[in-house]
């Protein structure tokens, strides 16, 4: 099976499991198909949505000392979970350009299109760059991760993506980060704060209704790629945002009773009025949450990076 088919099985068994669950549930991570990217994007730029200029700051802000971080005669590597259209790391590569800096980037993305992209904006900027972008999962990528040990890496995972994982999986994910480093790596996080509640929902309940468009490309991929009838108008977004957990959830509802038939893989689901299908956690932290997971996987936290609004942090990482 390639890459491609695999995922499209995973996809397919996720939403036989999810929809015949009490209650229903689709994974977020399922949302980026091309339009899904290009929604994401558009949230992006939503003045609602902070996580991004808050994070932008923080890199702009502290970018020099970021640099210095690492001056080795061999060079280092700079391997960037998750890149997609690398604005905010654009920022600090020029740095690393500026201050002559011997390294090679490593962007990884789930989706080609957006590394190959990514790849020609960078050397179209910089031609002399060494760019050795890769496609894949987190999961696959991580295990290919501690090839990477000729010199020293700093591994960035930025837009507080880690957010959409339960603590448990965080662990289990930030173990694994720490499982592929040397003494001398570096892992540089973003992880958006806990803050008034009102603007964390208002940030997944954008009045434009982008988020509510994102969340719905769920139901379009299922109609196009699994022969599905769901009439997605009829379902609408609902975010909730627990301030004592720190947890924001996203769902569709059912805002009518309705039948719909997934023809591809055989089965017919059924909605109550009001019923929810919960597609999405963005998970909120303060330095106790992440000192904790932190601790959990084995990792200590060397310093801590704040934008001037408070917003959002990214912390620097080394292994115990
Ligand atoms: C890309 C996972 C960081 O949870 O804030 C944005 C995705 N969902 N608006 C987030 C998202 C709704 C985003 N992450």
């Amino acid at each position: 099976m390639t890459k491609k088919q695999s995922f499209q099985q995973d996809f397919e068994n996720h939403v036989i499991e999810g929809l015949s669950s009490f209650p229903k549930f689709l994974s977020s991570k399922y949302i980026y198909d091309e339009k899904g990217d290009a929604l994401f994007q558009q949230i992006m730029n939503l003045p609602e949505y902070y996580l991004t200029n808050a994070e932008y700051n923080i890199i702009d802000r502290f970018k020099k000392e970021l640099a210095t971080l690492f001056t080795h005669e061999l060079g280092f590597d700079l391997i960037e979970l998750g890149a997609g259209d690398g604005k905010k790391t654009k920022v600090f590569l020029e740095e690393l350009v500026e201050q002559q800096q011997k390294f090679t980037y490593i962007p990884i993305d789930i989706s080609q299109n957006a590394i190959d992209k990514l790849a020609a904006s960078l050397l179209e900027k910089w031609p002399t760059i060494d760019i050795q972008g890769e496609q894949g999962t987190y999961f696959q990528v991580l295990e290919r991760l501690s090839q990477y040990n000729k010199r020293p890496k700093l591994i960035m995972v930025l837009g507080s993506n880690i957010g959409n994982l339960t603590h448990v999986e965080a662990i289990d994910f930030l173990g694994k980060l720490r499982n592929s480093m040397s003494p001398q790596d570096l892992l540089f996080m973003g992880f958006d704060q806990k803050k008034d509640p009102l603007r964390i929902q208002n940030a997944y309940a954008d009045s434009q209704g982008v988020t509510q468009e994102f969340n719905r490309n769920l139901l379009h991929r299922i109609n196009a790629e699994m022969d599905a009838n769901f009439l997605v108008e009829d379902f609408e977004h609902w975010e909730a945002y627990d301030p004592e957990t720190g947890t924001a959830k996203s769902y569709l509802l059912a805002t009518k009773p309705c039948n719909v038939r997934v023809g591809k893989l055989g089965i017919d689901v059924s909605f109550k009025k009001w019923e929810t299908i919960h597609t999405e956690i963005s998970q909120k932290y303060d330095d106790d949450v992440v000192a904790w997971l932190a601790g959990k996987a084995d990792l200590q936290i060397k310093r801590i990076f704040e934008d001037e609004q408070q917003l959002y942090k990214n912390y620097l990482f080394n292994r115990d």
